[in-house]
């Protein structure tokens, strides 16, 4: 049996995360695999009830207060995921440290080390795989709001830099993580993303699927 992988997708809103965690959740299962899906924030009850709180517009909350809360709902989802793969099931997830250190660490001025380190000391464990997914921010707006609707310039600034550092972020994980970082491109359509996504997969775990 494989050995059970725990890997990550991100990027920014749009890029295909849940579509792509979803289908290859799918794919790992028809291969005869057990593979658990999580969303971060999100995956336990507690994580849940963090998650409502960050995602409340009605109660604006600081970089520092979105990076404990982010990392407390992060924290309660790995004993979710650690149980996973002790029982021999891969695990796929939407997001992780990499949107902690892109939208509190860099968008929000925090800095990659604090992050970093909560996560670390913490012993919050690192994917095998992260996945960054690269996508034109115009097409990822498009997809999650309809094409014809009004795209802010200040929103495409914004999230030109934030798909920037999601992109910049494979360097700095492998370095200072560890960890196998791989950028995506998430452009085109959903079959073509899926393969280049399989192919990436394959190159580090090969006879995965
Ligand atoms: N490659 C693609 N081409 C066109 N539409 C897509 C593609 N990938 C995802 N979508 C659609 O775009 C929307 C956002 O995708 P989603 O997977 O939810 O992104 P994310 O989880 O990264 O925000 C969904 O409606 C999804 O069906
Ligand atoms: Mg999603």
């Amino acid at each position: 049996m494989t050995q059970p992988l725990f890997i990550v997708l991100d990027g920014i809103d749009g890029c295909g995360k849940t579509t792509q965690g979803k289908r290859l959740k799918a794919h790992l299962g028809l291969a005869g695999h057990e593979t658990a899906y999580f969303e971060d924030p999100g995956g336990t009850p507690a994580a849940t009830r963090i998650r409502e709180i960050l995602f409340d517009k009605d109660c604006p909350l600081s970089p520092k207060e979105q990076l404990l809360l982010y990392t407390a709902a992060r924290n309660s989802l790995a004993t979710a995921i650690k149980d996973r793969l002790n029982k021999g099931q891969h695990v796929v997830c939407s997001r992780w440290l990499s949107s902690t250190l892109a939208y509190q660490g860099f968008m929000g001025g925090l800095g990659a080390d604090l992050c970093r380190s909560l996560h670390h000391q913490l012993r919050i464990p690192d994917p095998d795989l992260y996945l960054l997914m690269d996508v034109d921010p115009a097409v990822g707006h498009a997809r999650k709001h309809g094409a014809g609707e009004r795209f802010e310039s200040k929103d495409l600034g914004w999230k030109t830099r934030l798909n920037y550092e999601f992109g910049t972020m494979a360097e700095i994980l492998e370095l200072h993580s560890g960890v196998v970082a791989e950028v995506v491109n998430a452009n085109g359509t959903e079959d073509e993303v899926f393969d280049r996504i399989l192919t990436k997969a394959r190159v580090v775990f090969p006879g995965l699927v």
